[in-house]
């Protein structure tokens, strides 16, 4: 069952306190991240949500494009104002670690994290994160992008292997409005822990979904490449990858995984 996302439909049963109170849904937009960036930049409060059915220019991590077809997705733009005492570098994993959680639950799946938060489900994505910062200092927000395939039946030739929707992969139609829901409250709640004494804790539970750490991978970003052993995050957000007896800091890129999981 396709509902349409309005405005009433996604309020209607909100238990959030900020997070998609501040709402805005469009029918068609360039992209969620652009108008969430532009709400920020006027002053838009932490939790303000745009939604749109349909993007003409919807963005991807590495300048790329996201493609969704028109009303059978999610595409989501949340503006954060962190908390005092959040460590920045560390949302990605935070809003990772919600969108894993509320696909799992609304699904009924298992969903993967595969660095730095593409969300996987049975080794494809069906999700994809884009964290875009605005302003600078005190003032500075962050908007965070999530594309997530519900119901996408068609993907691009170039990533038909690699993606998949939740609908496909739990075998049932997942409602779009219970979906969004699930994460605006995961989201809120995950990301008002990430201040304090939880981080660790929430690092821990990105750790235990994260399919990348503990395997041999490479990270490719640009004409740089790196390949090695994926051991942890660093204090500031990177991947560290031990190889040739030293461990380097990566910050962006695409991860191919080459070994299965150490046993330990
Ligand atoms: C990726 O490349 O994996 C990240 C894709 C992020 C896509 C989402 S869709 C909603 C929001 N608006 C955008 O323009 N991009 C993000």
């Amino acid at each position: 069952m396709t509902h349409k996302l309005t405005k009433r439909a996604v309020l209607t049963g909100l238990t959030t306190q900020r997070y998609g109170r501040h709402l805005y849904v469009f029918e068609e937009l360039d992209s969620t991240n652009a108008c969430a960036r532009t709400l920020a930049a006027t002053g838009s409060p932490d939790g303000t949500t745009v939604l749109a059915e349909y993007q003409t220019a919807g963005r991807g991590r590495l300048g790329r494009s996201w493609m969704s077809e028109p009303g059978r997705n999610i595409l989501v733009s949340v503006i954060i104002r962190p908390p005092a005492g959040t460590v920045v570098a560390m949302l990605p994993y935070i809003v990772g670690l919600a969108v894993a959680e509320a696909v799992g639950s609304t699904a009924g799946i298992r969903a993967a994290i595969k660095w730095p938060n593409d969300i996987l489900v049975d080794g494809k994505k069906v999700c994809g994160i884009l964290l875009e910062q605005e302003g600078t200092g005190t003032d500075a927000a962050i908007v965070a992008g999530i594309g997530i395939n519900v119901g996408q039946t068609d993907f691009p030739p170039e990533i038909a292997g690699r993606a998949t929707s939740l609908n496909a992969v739990a075998g049932a139609p997942v409602d779009r409005i219970v979906l969004l829901q699930t994460l605006l409250r995961t989201l809120e709640e995950k990301v008002a822990l990430s201040s304090g004494k939880a981080l660790g804790a929430l690092l821990r539970d990105w750790s235990d979904r994260c399919m990348t750490l503990g395997r041999t991978i490479t990270v490719e970003h640009g004409t740089q490449q790196v390949t090695g052993l994926a051991v942890g995050l660093s204090d500031d957000g990177g991947l560290l990858i031990e190889h040739d007896g030293r461990t380097e800091v990566v910050y962006a890129g695409d991860t191919t995984i080459i070994t299965p999981r150490r046993q330990s």
